[in-house]
């Protein structure tokens, strides 16, 4: 059941680039060992109801919302985080469904978005010189000599971090906090007064009026289990493979390998090699796959990539994440776009506008502007528009916090204000009410496409 030459070790002989190097053997071989000992955080039919569902945003019939923390850390863990970064996931659902009218497909960079590529092996400050911090499941973020040797122990608790997260989520979205009675309360006093809360507000009145009137034609929540139960999914970078390994097992249904640690995995922009260790690792695993292609992704590339990701252009198997700068996304995208449609591919087109927009403030804090992360998605859908293909999702980095990490916006962060409120282990994110306003405009571009309408909906008209 797994692809020719495949095997859950078979990456080890192929170069893996981004891997740290574990100072002790044994404890590395320990680690891996116990836990491949440990239960499956999800299982293989939940992976292939999320191929179900990407399936139809391949399509243009559904949308993907997938977004989270750029890095989970071990500090910032917590009922509030999870609690808060589900609250802005579920208020952007909802303001692409009612607006879009698509069922919108749930994904979080949640439990397990632990590792980090760096572009530089090492961080030196002051004159010293150490090993750059790679997400806290392998080794810290403080700036000293101890904290910075890989240490396999963290991968341990890494794995019951997320479990604990992922136990948080089913929870909430199973056991009513996701229900759409609840669309007012999602949402957070600091995000209430700020534009983008106040059009979410007029939105959910909205919607509970047509509540009650489906209520009124007899559809409740107990005949209709939709409106209390949402169906949320988990993703990370699956970069750091001893511990993807581990956790990979045979679905005894099916007999195929599945990577349980999450339910969709990507392969970064930087450890996309055709022949490299992460490409043949995610190769033999059924879960559904993200790739982020990037404005140096040559065509031949990614249609090798395709053969080797999807060989048997699975509808919903792939999701290709464009990441590619506001100012690039109109010149490198179409190639793209059009390569895989002349090849005949079936994937998603997802949208990241983070990562090709990040940019350092003169008071040296990394951060990116709001403008540019939605002038990439317009430009993204202008693409999409112009060679009759579907823009399919979107991939963005946020939390539900109150963070001043991205500039601009209707808030208007500016420079000066940065650093008070930094918290991020990374990158910058969105805070709740700048990714509101992404989704707003999603939702406007969306209808746009549906409705044939050519040209940008001014973001005021979208309700
Ligand atoms: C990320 O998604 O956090 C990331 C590192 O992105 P990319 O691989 O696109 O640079
Ligand atoms: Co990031």
């Amino acid at each position: 059941m797994a692809p020719q030459g495949w095997s859950p070790s078979s990456w080890r002989s192929k170069p893996a680039l981004q891997m740290p190097t574990y100072p002790e053997a044994d404890a590395l071989a320990d680690a891996e060992t116990r836990l491949s000992g440990y239960p499956p955080l999800v299982f293989a039919g939940e992976a292939r109801d999320l191929t179900a569902q990407l399936a139809r945003a391949a399509e243009g019939k559904a949308f993907l919302l997938q977004g989270g923390d750029c890095a989970e850390s071990f500090a910032e863990f917590g009922p509030n985080n999870i609690r808060d970064t589900l609250k802005v996931l579920l208020q952007m659902t909802v303001v692409l469904m009612y607006g879009a009218g698509l069922p919108v497909v749930k994904v979080g960079r949640l439990a397990g978005q632990f590792a980090k590529p760096r572009s530089a092996d090492t961080e030196t400050i002051d004159g010293v010189e150490l090993p750059s911090y790679r997400g806290d499941i392998i080794n810290g973020m403080e700036f000293d000599e101890a904290a910075r040797i890989p240490d396999p122990e963290r991968m341990i608790k890494a794995y019951f971090q997320a479990a604990s997260t992922l136990n948080l989520l089913r929870a909430f979205a199973l056991g009513g906090f996701a229900d759409l009675h609840k669309v007012h309360r999602w949402t957070q006093d600091f995000v209430a007064d700020s534009p983008a809360g106040k059009r979410y507000g007029a939105l959910a009145d909205q919607i509970a009026h047509a509540l009650a009137f489906m209520e009124a034609c007899g559809l409740t929540a107990d005949n209709v289990p939709q409106v209390k139960e949402a169906s949320f999914f988990t993703s990370h970078e699956a970069l750091l493979l001893p511990y993807e390994q581990a956790l990979t097992r045979q679905d005894s249904l099916t007999g195929q390998w599945y990577d349980c640690s999450a339910h969709m995995l990507w392969i970064g922009d930087r450890t996309r090699q055709p022949d490299g260790a992460h490409v043949e690792f995610l190769r033999g695993v059924g879960n559904p796959l993200g790739l982020k292609v990037g404005p140096t992704t040559p065509v031949d590339d990614l249609i090798r990539l395709i053969d080797a990701l999807n060989p048997a252009d699975t509808p919903g198997r792939l999701t290709l994440i464009a990441r590619m700068g506001a100012d690039k996304v109109g010149d490198f995208l179409p190639p793209l776009v059009e390569a895989v449609k002349r090849e005949g591919r079936t994937v998603v087109w997802s949208c990241d506008p983070m990562h090709g927009n990040t940019i350092k403030a003169s008071s040296g804090y990394k951060t990116r502007a709001v403008d540019s992360v939605l002038r990439e998605v317009e430009g993204f859908f202008a693409v999409h528009r112009d060679l009759g293909t579907h823009a399919g999702g979107v991939h963005f980095e946020m939390t539900g916090q109150d963070v001043t990490e991205c500039i601009g916006g209707a808030q208007a962060i500016t420079e000066d204000a940065l650093a008070a409120r930094y918290h991020t282990h990374c990158d910058p994110r969105l805070n709740a009410s700048q990714a509101l306003e992404l989704a707003f405009l999603i939702a406007g571009a969306l209808k746009d496409e549906r409705t044939g309408a050519n040209g940008k909906v001014p973001l005021a008209a979208v309700s």
